[in-house]
This record gives C-alpha cells, sequence and structure tokens, in this order.
C-alpha cells in the first residue's frame, strides 16, 4: 500500500497534523530525522488510521503515491533548506513539497522558484491553530501553483476547521502569499494580545481589580462582539491560581514577553511597503522594552502622575469599547498590508476569503472575522474603517475610547496600543493633515519640493533668496 500523503518532523505540531491526517482517512507516510518519535508515533496512536513510518528519507518519499505530497513540519530556518534538498533529490517532477512551518516569505519565495525550475511543486503554507488546531482542524493557508493546490486543496480542506460548514483553508495565492498571510495573522495576533494585557493592565491598575475578578470580565466580554479564542482563553489564564504559592498565575509569570519572529517580520514588511501598521508595531515594541530589566530597572524611579486608581466601575464598559476599536484598527491594517503586498508581488489575494479561513481554526479566530468577511464581499473597500458596519462600531466607541486613553495617561499606566490606535483613526479621517508643514519644511532645507492644492505639478520656494516660488 502506497500513502495518500506524507508529513517529515514529527514534532507536536507534525505528530498532530500526521495523526488529523489518519482520522480523516489517508494513508499517511510519517518520517523522523531521529526514528524514535516516527516509533513512539505509530505505537501511541497507530489505531487512529493508517500510518507507513520510514526511518530513511528515501523509504519515505518512495513510500507516497504519485504526485507525492510531502509536508515538511520542522523549526523555520536553515533546517527547512536541509530538508527541502534532501527531499528534491529524491521527487520527480510534478511532486509537492509542502513546508507547514512559519517560514520567512521571501524563503518560500526563493525556494518556490528554484524548485519550480526542477519541475517540483513548492508549496509555502501557513497553519495556524497550535497543538490542539493541529490536530482537531487547524486554519491553513498555502501559497504556490494553482495545480498544486488541485492536488492538495481536497485534503487540506477536509482536515481544516469548518465554520458554518466551510472549510478553514482557501488558496491563498502563489509562491509565498500563503507564508505572507501568516506572518500578518501573527502580526495581528500580537496586536490583539498586546490590546487584551493594555485592556488588563488598566483594569487592574485603575479598578484595583483581582485577576480572578478579571477572568470573569472578560468571560462576560466573549458572549457579545469581542468574542474569539483569545479572549476565552485571557479568562482562563487570569483565572489561574498558582498551586506553590497560591497567588494569581499571572503574578508568578516573568514580564518579559517573548517572540519567535513573526511579529517583527510583519513590521518589516509593512515598512518596505509603506503601510502604517502601528498597532502590531506597537505591540512588537512593546515586547521589546518588557525585555529590557536593566533599563526598566533604571526608571523605576522616575517620577509618575499623583493620580492613581481614580476610576470607577464605567471603566470596564469603556474599555470594553476601546478594545473593540483597537482592534478595528489593527485588522484594518493587517488587511492593508496583504493588499499591498498582493499588488506589489501580484498574488491576487482575495481579503474576504482571508477572513472566512481565519474565522476558525486559527489563533485570531473571532467571530467579528464574519464581519471582515461581509465588508470586503465584493466591495472594493480603501479601508475597512469605512465600511458602515466598522464604520458605526467606531462612532458608539469613540467617546469611551478617549475616556480610556485620557484615563491611561492620568494614572499612568501605558496603552500604545489603545492610543496609537486613536491616534490612527483620527489622523484618517482628518481633512488636513500636518504633513503639509512637513513638506514645506522639507522644501526649505532641502529642496525636496511641493505640490500645491490649487495647480497641478511641482513647485520650489527660493527660501534663501526672494521667497518666489517657481516650478520645481
Ligand atoms: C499559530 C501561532 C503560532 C505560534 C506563534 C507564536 O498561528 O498557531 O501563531 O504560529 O505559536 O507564532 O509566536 P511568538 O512566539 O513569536 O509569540
Amino acid at each position: 500500500e502506497l500513502a495518500d500523503i506524507g508529513v517529515t518532523g514529527l514534532a507536536v505540531m507534525g505528530r498532530n497534523l500526521a495523526r488529523n491526517l489518519a482520522r480523516h482517512g489517508y494513508a499517511v507516510a510519517v518520517h523522523n530525522r531521529s526514528a524514535g518519535r516516527t516509533k513512539e508515533l505509530v505505537e501511541t496512536f497507530g489505531g487512529e488510521g493508517t500510518f507507513l513510518p520510514a526511518e530513511e528519507l528515501k523509504d519515505f518519499v518512495a513510500s507516497l503515491k504519485r504526485p507525492r505530497r510531502a509536508i515538511i513540519m520542522v523549526k523555520a530556518g536553515a533546517g527547512t533548506d536541509a530538508v527541502i534538498d534532501q527531499l528534491a533529490e529524491l521527487m520527480e517532477p510534478g511532486d509537492m513539497i509542502v513546508d507547514g512551518g512559519n517560514a520567512l516569505f521571501t524563503d518560500t519565495r526563493r525556494r518556490e522558484a528554484a524548485l519550480r525550475e526542477r519541475g517540483l511543486h513548492f508549496v509555502g503554507t501557513g497553519i495556524s491553530g497550535g497543538e490542539e488546531g493541529a490536530l482537531n482542524g487547524p486554519s491553513i493557508m498555502p501559497g504556490g501553483s494553482a495545480e498544486s493546490w488541485e492536488a492538495l486543496g481536497p485534503i487540506l480542506q477536509d482536515i481544516s476547521a469548518k465554520v458554518d460548514g466551510v472549510p478553514c483553508a482557501t488558496h491563498v495565492g502563489p509562491d509565498g502569499a500563503g507564508h505572507f498571510v501568516k506572518m500578518v495573522h501573527n502580526g495581528i495576533e500580537y496586536a490583539d494580545m498586546q490590546l487584551i494585557a493594555e485592556s488588563y493592565d488598566l483594569l487592574r491598575q485603575g479598578l484595583g481589580a483581582t485577576p480572578a475578578e478579571l477572568a470573569e470580565i472578560f468571560r462576560e466580554w466573549n458572549t457579545g462582539e469581542l468574542e474569539s479564542y483569545l479572549i476565552e482563553i485571557t479568562a482562563e489564564v487570569l483565572a489561574q491560581v498558582d498551586a506553590e504559592t497560591g497567588a494569581p498565575f499571572v503574578d508568578v509569570v516573568v514580564d518579559q514577553a517573548e517572540q519567535k519572529g513573526t511579529g517583527r517580520w510583519t513590521v518589516q514588511s509593512a515598512l518596505d511597503l509603506g503601510v502604517p501598521v502601528t498597532g502590531i508595531a506597537e505591540a512588537v515594541f512593546a515586547r521589546a522594552l518588557s525585555g529590557h530589566p536593566e533599563q526598566r530597572a533604571a526608571a523605576r524611579g522616575l517620577e509618575g502622575p499623583s493620580v492613581s486608581g481614580v476610576a470607577g466601575r464605567e471603566l470596564i464598559e469603556d474599555v470594553r469599547q476601546a478594545l473593540y476599536a483597537s482592534k478595528i484598527v489593527a485588522y484594518a491594517q493587517g488587511f492593508d498590508q496583504m493588499a499591498a503586498a498582493s499588488k506589489e508581488y501580484g498574488w491576487d489575494v482575495d481579503p474576504g476569503a482571508m477572513a472566512t479561513i481565519w474565522r476558525g481554526g486559527c489563533i485570531i479566530r473571532a467571530r467579528f472575522l464574519d464581519r471582515i468577511r461581509q465588508a470586503y464581499d465584493g466591495a472594493e473597500l480603501p479601508t475597512l474603517l469605512a465600511d458602515p458596519y466598522f464604520a458605526d462600531a467606531l462612532a458608539v466607541a469613540q467617546e469611551s475610547w478617549r475616556r480610556v486613553v485620557t484615563t491611561a495617561v492620568s494614572i499612568g499606566v501605558p496603552t500604545p496600543g489603545f492610543s496609537s490606535a486613536l491616534a490612527y483613526y483620527d489622523a484618517l479621517r482628518r481633512d488636513r493633515l500636518p504633513a503639509a508643514l512637513v513638506q514645506g519644511l522639507r522644501d526649505f532645507f532641502g529642496a525636496h519640493t511641493y505640490h500645491r492644492v490649487d495647480r497641478e505639478g511641482a513647485f520650489h520656494t527660493d527660501w534663501s533668496g526672494d521667497r518666489a516660488e517657481h516650478p520645481a
């Protein structure tokens, strides 16, 4: 018997993906660099379906039906190139190599081009949902050729999460499009978590609420428009008590947020594309700031406001509104970045389809993604903020949002996510921006020229001479 598909790299994500495939009736070839993991998988979960274990990569490849479909589930980086090279050596034109790790999309573009030269399909795919998702239904974001999607799509849709019967897996676009979209997904994940963290901090400091009380507030929020996986697990984490000390779990964890890089990549790409993803950037920088204990220790004695704990219970609803509004801004920015990249790289990514496959399975799954899907459904939307549903939501939220930022500033609680999202909202809706003055300054010191509101063309003022204006 030959396998329908193979998985190499059997750490927890790879193992769970292989089990998911087997549970759906596919015969799955399994391979790991050290054979112990392969053996363990078959011994422990062999009853869940058909696994074809292989100790050597050549036997793994030989056990696959043609055209071969092999999924690589190894840690992103140089290791991925090594496995791809070995697989490619053993494969034949028409075969497919799928990279399910969090690879940098430019690496995926390079790898796809190299394998295409050899007649092989390379599919860089985002897979979101953590261990649990990989096993029970992730959100899957594959790039690569349309031909590879034809051969892989039905399997990927089969094992993905479903929302209203619709699979959370679709062909994102050519070459690196899938990994790009997964990268932005992770960037939004960073922004979402930062906003949740600010909400927690502000309510804890402003109201003096305990983590257990805050867990209840988040649980309550999860029944409304904020309903999402991240809000749900926030309630779980806040309710957790440390078994050893009896203290709230959140108080025994070192307050330095780590990262593996996808958020940083999102911001780096956004800088190149010229897309202001301020929510994601603030989240990445907030993690970076938390990770400088020496600076934080040195700054601890600096003067703060004299007011503290001024807030009343109405702060809870205000923070909920600020969280929702800031979240809308962060998603709007992420969707702008996908649109810009799609244009830059010729991917033709459908934003509505991305919102659709993010509704379930992934870390940022949320009720309001269905609203985003509807907003982009057939509409050319210059910004999500202009969609009537979201414009209304922002109109309802904005007074609360302003009060929250004001309160945060007055009691000295840092809320870079809320504040920058509000600044973005206010800047975008402005009739005139002070960018006009920036243009004037650029022309003054560097003759960089400017455009006029009332005439075509570029102009320069002779600032060091008679200050007369000349066409540039
Ligand atoms: C997912 C997650 C997953 C990973 C994050 C963690 O979609 O399932 O995003 O990919 O857990 O990338 O990222 P950091 O370690 O950088 O926070």
